[in-house]
């Protein structure tokens, strides 16, 4: 084989001889992986990682300097991400600056370090198709800014004015497809074969049909189907998500091509973490749910070598949606063990955590979490109570048997109680895209709403507002005591509700999802600062010391892995993390009564009695003779000795 870096050179002619040392030894170190990612992929892997080089090269070349600074820092410390003192945060750019531009955002960055935030994911902002355009996920162009936010300019101004503060920017990269609108889908529209060839076009139906044989329903109510006529095409495109967000071919090494130049155009802007929107859903397979095929894997794995080669300082992490057993894969198992994404939403741990709000029972958690494969030291999941999507119940039949319950029936339970007719449920939750075919019915609502603080508060029941403030708390608990970035949903912080007016603006009339994306209201934020005796102070304020708590939790580190297992309480969860410095246990009451875990169980653990230390109350837990007592929806975290 040709040194791969004869195809890099023309590139780096010009730059300083250390520059290019610095990128042939990283070649050097990558190639390899590259390589054995685009193997089995595509039929000739060597071209398709030169011509990968290349685009690496340029990139690199063209790498502002203080850029560069940042890939030598963070080589230097490759565990950044996994300290317990990085917390997440995310939030619309327009519905959380101040002015509603994001040169606007660097305004709310006091704030955001109030919460301990070193992480900000701003949701799509790149230009996306006129609405309809599923909140920006239909990327019209990946080279420009939304205009009523501001320009690319911008973008990379708040970027370092982010990062002047110890923030890093997150941005989506929505891979699976682009706006039936880009330039690409519209040069396939005027029948040019080449752009043609970047998406999965037919003929007629035949093909559409055999493959949806196997293929799940994303968006059954307003999108059902998974390929969609297109007039211009004279052909069926396919359309895993809406009409217009059009598939692209990812076998089509020029796909790949194009969006490795994306990545690096966005990296050399001083985004931080690339989210790789609905990654599962890039590679298809005739028989299959075309989710998660091996190809994935794959392509991230090239991906993240030419980010290691040409800006390092880059992280990928994976919006991956889907059952544990396929999810662990996604940080990397097996040949691509700590070669693929570094972050990956822990979406089971999510669930969960619902789940047991409900039941007031930790035994489905237990089970279910505690079956999740170990993944490299060297990722970190993303840890959240909620997100911007919908919760659809991801529990596996086998773990929900393994507790004695029904899957089915404990999914129907879940989406009764969190939609609210669940006779004696606390939630206010909405039904988001039911699928009478299947049963599914998932769920859209804010924290609060879920949790019950906006029917507590609107019913003027002071008991039950304490109960949800409390369950707030608890859950956050449980997220940020998990190790990993937990991502704190803006307007959670204040205990926002969902949004009355969702239907309002034009294009979401029929996405109950913006129910739960509202506004960051400065006079909600002011007034939980001004009285932490409120609902929403004590949300803050919590969330805050949860915070503070947490990165002076050495035991956190998300390069040591959480085990959930079941207390001998089943209102309370355990969490125990062997750190090299001590175990730690994290006990969770995710009932409404007082909870206790035995000394017996404790020691069983392997956790010191005599000195035991609860790092949420700073002192020692409560108990009485045999037991360490939890209050109604208490959190601890345990280590002994005090560290
Ligand atoms: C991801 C996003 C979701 C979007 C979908 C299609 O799952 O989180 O909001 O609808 O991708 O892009």
């Amino acid at each position: 084989m040709d040194d791969p870096l004869a195809a890099a050179l023309p590139a780096l002619d010009g730059l300083a001889p250390h520059r290019v040392e610095l990128f042939a030894l990283r070649t050097r170190r990558w190639w390899p992986d590259l390589l054995a990612g685009l193997t089995g992929v595509y039929p000739d892997p060597e071209a398709v990682g030169r011509r990968l080089l290349a685009l690496a090269a340029q990139a690199y070349a063209a790498r502002p300097d203080d850029l560069h600074v940042l890939d030598l820092q963070r080589s230097l410390e490759p565990d950044w991400f996994q300290r317990p003192e990085v917390v997440g945060y995310a939030a619309y750019t327009e519905r959380f600056s101040p002015d509603g531009t994001l040169a606007g955002v660097a305004d709310r960055v006091g704030h955001l370090r109030s919460l301990g935030v070193r992480y900000l994911h701003l949701m799509p902002l790149l230009e996306p198709r006129p609405v309809p355009n599923d909140g920006g996920y239909a990327v019209a162009d990946y080279r420009s800014v939304r205009p009523d936010l501001g320009t690319v300019d911008d973008l990379a101004a708040l970027a370092s004015r982010l990062r002047e503060s110890g923030i890093s920017l997150c941005l989506d990269l929505v891979l699976n497809h682009v706006a039936r609108e880009h330039a690409w889908a519209r040069a396939a529209r005027a029948g040019d074969e080449r752009y043609r060839a970047y998406f999965h076009v037919f003929p007629d139906r035949e093909q559409p049909d055999a493959y949806e044989q196997t293929l799940p329903e994303v968006f059954p109510d307003f999108a059902p189907g998974s390929f969609s006529h297109d007039a211009d095409l004279d052909g069926w495109v396919w359309t895993t998500f809406n009409t217009w967000q059009w598939d692209l071919d990812w076998s089509n090494p020029d796909v790949l091509a194009e969006m490795a130049d994306v990545v690096l155009f966005l990296a050399n802007l001083g985004v931080e973490v690339l989210r790789l929107d609905a990654i599962a859903f890039i590679w298809k397979r005739l028989g299959t749910a075309c989710q998660n095929q091996p190809e994935v894997h794959g392509i991230t794995q090239a991906l993240k070598a030419v980010t290691r080669i040409a800006a390092p300082a880059t992280l990928l992490k994976a919006e991956a949606i889907v059952g544990p057993g396929d999810l662990v894969h996604y940080l990397g198992q097996g040949r691509h063990a700590g070669r693929v994404s570094d972050l990956a939403y822990h979406n089971g741990l999510m669930v969960q955590v619902w789940s047991m709000l409900a039941s007031r029972d930790a035994g489905l958690a237990a089970e279910a979490l505690g079956a999740v494969p170990p993944v490299p030291s060297t990722t970190a999941w993303i840890t959240y109570v909620r997100c911007h999507d919908d919760i659809g119940w991801a529990i596996d039949d086998a773990d929900a048997a393994a507790v004695g319950l029904n899957g089915f029936d404990h999914r129907s339970f879940l989406s009764d109680f969190y939609s609210g007719t669940h006779p004696g449920s606390f939630a206010q939750g909405l039904v988001f895209q039911a699928n009478p075919a299947t049963g599914d019915r998932r769920i859209s609502g804010t924290t609060a709403a879920l949790a019950g603080l906006q029917r507590a508060q609107a019913d003027g029941d002071g008991p039950a507002v304490d109960d949800a403030v409390a369950r707030i708390l608890l859950a956050h608990a449980l997220v940020l005591g998990w190790g990993g970035v937990p991502v704190l949903w803006s307007g959670d912080e204040v205990a926002a509700g969902n949004d009355p007016r969702w239907r309002e603006q034009p294009g979401h009339d029929e996405d109950n999802r913006w129910a739960h994306r509202p506004r960051l209201d400065d006079a909600a934020l002011a007034a939980a600062q001004d009285d932490p005796a409120s609902p929403s102070g004590q949300v803050l304020s919590g969330l805050r010391r949860l915070a503070a708590t947490r990165a002076r939790l050495e035991h956190l580190h998300a390069s040591v892995a959480s085990e959930a297992v079941p207390t001998p309480d089943r209102g309370v969860l355990g969490v125990l993390r062997r750190h090299p410095l001590g175990l730690m246990i994290g006990l969770y009451n995710v009932t409404e009564t007082w909870g206790g875990v035995p000394d017996w169980w404790l020691s069983e653990q392997g956790l010191e009695l005599d000195d035991l230390h609860d790092h949420l109350a700073g002192g020692p837990p409560g108990r009485d003779e045999h037991a360490v007592l939890l209050p109604p929806y208490g959190a601890l975290w345990l280590t002994a000795p005090p560290t």
